[in-house]
């Protein structure tokens, strides 16, 4: 059995303390990384053979806090395509909990074989899936690498060794060819993940989203979303600027597609599902705006057999970054992050000294946020969608939770838009979770700012914007969501209120009780009632930490908090990972815990980022239950959130 270690733990603590009796949480692997062929859960173990449980007694201090966050990030070599029944260790799955499958991504692996690591926006997209059996009262759990083009160039499949050859945007290479190297671009699929139209997808904010097939998590190869389709130019400004943007444009392209081998369009990972007209809505930007004051947004609308029903194209002059955005029944809205071209970091980056990342900075040069609203529809009545609101605060948003319009009678048009921000004095694209490219090294203090500063960190706004007949806007509010201070972020809802005016948002907080690491990571499910701004939580316990929430609707409708909440809970104190049932009518009481299932110690997987419920539907109950069943009957549509 070949032992590999951990290149993202430290060697030294951040502080002159001891450290404490902890070991290490070990790099996961199979025991014969060898062929992907022999993915099963018997063939996997962990290299290291006896890690004690940590102490869950352990004082809580700067340098046990520490090797809390390194647990949150490491590698999962391992994969298990049989799936593997988890432990029901609290609760029961109650009656009428609706059959589906959680699907959570992520990065798996922050280091390879030769002494390069990664920042964990860079990890190779891990795909875990946790099938509920409602009837049979049973979860079964998958998890699987996705086969990205990446993937299979940087690991052997023979030896199941890894290479890192690809820079990746937000890394630089130690054991492999810094100088000179254009392979930086890697998509790894990690970001977020889709079930549509009966497929299911992967996502990575850079390029094509990655197909995987959806009971076996194999992956089936790129999608090329736009492939064949003819996009509608949108209106240009025809402004001598514009024609020279046009000109940078065409320099940069061969440079960007040729030399970096960049995707012309690169798909943004967040995308929208209109529950009300059962439509996809996914965004894609150029690859050369990354480096102009120009931004290209194209926005397409697939039906449930993804047959796209429109396509848009707008071109904002302004040099933007956006992560994820809103939409309305008449409107899509971009919130203007916006950044600049980093002139010394570019000359680094291009050489191979820092991460390419750093061509790039936040650029506070304005006191506002501009909001672009974006008509949807030809008949959309819109203000000139060129010019932005101004929000008078200066916002990096980083997840929108919801947005929704109101017409009033006089035709007046009141738009909400609910939304995670944190500041641009806090953002920095370098050590976002506190990752230090020159070291390689996690350093969670980053994402925990001391005692007043913590205003600085993400939490969830509401941003009401009103409009006149005409499209002029009459007023641009920020507010907090609800009296809640802590910092926040995952804002998601019931999705059958997406598009429309929703009461309660949940989210990922802190509660605020550990010290050393009172802001990130999460440990607190916050429900906030938008019309009275009260705030209830569900905190996990004493050092475990939990993801991003999933809400699953009733099944036959109900209430707007009629359902489930899940939320992957990371139990640090005994090594587990666990899949958390929360009543989101019960948060705030005693009894919100309606079952909690454990994944195996050798199947622990590091921090995800984004995930998907998939409601099973009656086809897929069908194919379930048949001897003879095909993995590759096409699936109906299912209900999503
Ligand atoms: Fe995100």
């Amino acid at each position: 059995m070949k032992a590999i270690s951990c290149h993202l733990l430290p060697i030294k603590p951040p502080t002159a303390a001891p450290l404490p009796r902890l070991l290490p949480p070990p790099t996961h692997s199979p025991s014969h990384p060898s062929k992907a062929t022999s993915i099963t859960s018997r063939a996997i173990s962990i290299s290291a053979p006896s890690i004690p449980a940590l102490d869950t007694n352990a004082s809580d201090d700067a340098v046990s806090a520490f090797w809390d966050y390194q647990f949150l990030f490491v590698s999962q070599r391992a994969e298990t395509a049989d799936p593997v029944p988890l432990r029901l260790v609290d609760g029961a799955l109650p009656h009428g909990f609706p059959s589906g499958t959680y699907y959570l991504t992520g990065p798996g692996l922050f280091s390879d074989d030769h002494g390069s690591t990664v920042h964990p926006l860079d990890g190779h997209g891990y795909l875990r899936s946790f099938r509920i059996d409602a009837a049979a009262g049973r979860v079964d759990f998958a998890a699987r690498y996705v086969e990205t083009e990446a993937q299979a160039e940087e690991r052997d499949r023979d030896t199941g060794e890894w290479r890192f050859t690809h820079r990746g945007p937000f890394s630089v290479l130690k054991g492999g060819n810094m100088v000179g190297n254009t392979k930086v671009m890697k998509n790894v699929a990690n970001t977020s993940v889709l079930r549509w139209g009966g497929r299911l997808f992967c996502l990575w904010e850079g390029g094509d989203p990655y197909e995987i097939e959806p009971r076996s998590l194999e992956t089936v190869g790129r999608f090329d979303l736009a492939a064949g389709k003819r996009i509608k130019a949108g209106d240009d400004d025809g402004t001598v600027r514009a024609k020279l943007l046009d000109v940078a444009a065409r320099v940069l392209k061969p440079l960007l597609y040729g030399v970096f081998k960049m995707p012309p369009k690169r798909w943004l990972s967040h995308y929208k599902i209109d529950v009300k007209r059962n439509r996809l809505l996914i965004m894609s930007c150029n690859a050369e705006d990354m480096l102009l004051p120009r931004s290209n947004f194209t926005i397409f609308e697939y039906d449930s057999n993804f047959k796209l029903l429109q396509s848009q194209e707008f071109n904002i002059p302004d040099h933007l970054m956006i992560h994820d955005w809103a939409f309305t029944d008449s409107h899509y809205i971009l919130f203007g992050n916006r950044i600049k071209l980093d002139i010394a970091g570019s000359m680094t980056a291009l050489c191979g000294f820092s991460p390419m990342i750093s061509a790039l900075s936040v650029n506070p040069s304005k006191t506002t946020c501009p909001i672009y609203l974006l008509p949807r529809f030809e008949d959309t009545k819109s203000r000139d969608w060129r010019v932005p609101i101004e929000a008078p605060s200066q916002m990096w948003v980083l997840h929108t939770g919801n947005a929704f319009e109101e017409k009033y009678e006089n035709g007046d048009l009141h738009i909400q838009i609910q939304a995670s921000t944190c500041s641009y004095q806090w953002f920095n694209f370098q050590k976002m979770f506190g990752y230090d490219w020159q070291t390689g090294k996690l350093d969670p203090s980053m994402m925990n700012l001391k005692r007043g500063q913590e205003t600085l960190l993400p939490h969830l706004v509401n941003v009401s914007i009103k409009l006149d007949v005409d499209g002029n806007c009459q007023d641009c509010s920020v507010d907090n969501l609800a009296e809640w201070s802590k910092p926040t972020d995952f804002p998601v809802i019931n999705q059958e209120f997406s598009g429309g005016r929703n009461t309660y948002v949940y989210a990922a907080s802190s509660s605020g009780s550990r010290q050393a690491l009172p802001h990130f990571p999460f440990d607190t499910v916050v429900k906030m009632n938008t019309a009275t701004k009260a705030t209830h939580t569900w905190s996990t316990g004493r050092r475990r930490f939990i993801g991003e929430p999933v809400f699953i609707p009733k099944a036959g409708g109900g209430g707007e908090d009629e359902g489930f909440l899940l939320v992957v809970e990371y139990a640090v104190s005994t090594q587990r990972c666990y899949l958390v049932i929360l009543d989101p009518k019960l948060i705030g009481k005693r009894n919100a815990l309606v079952a909690r299932f454990e994944v195996p110690r050798h199947l622990n997987f590091p921090l995800g980022f984004h995930g998907f419920w998939a409601q099973t539907s009656s086809s897929e109950r069908h194919v379930a239950s048949s001897p003879t069943r095909n993995l590759e009957l096409s699936h109906e549509c299912i209900g999503a959130t």
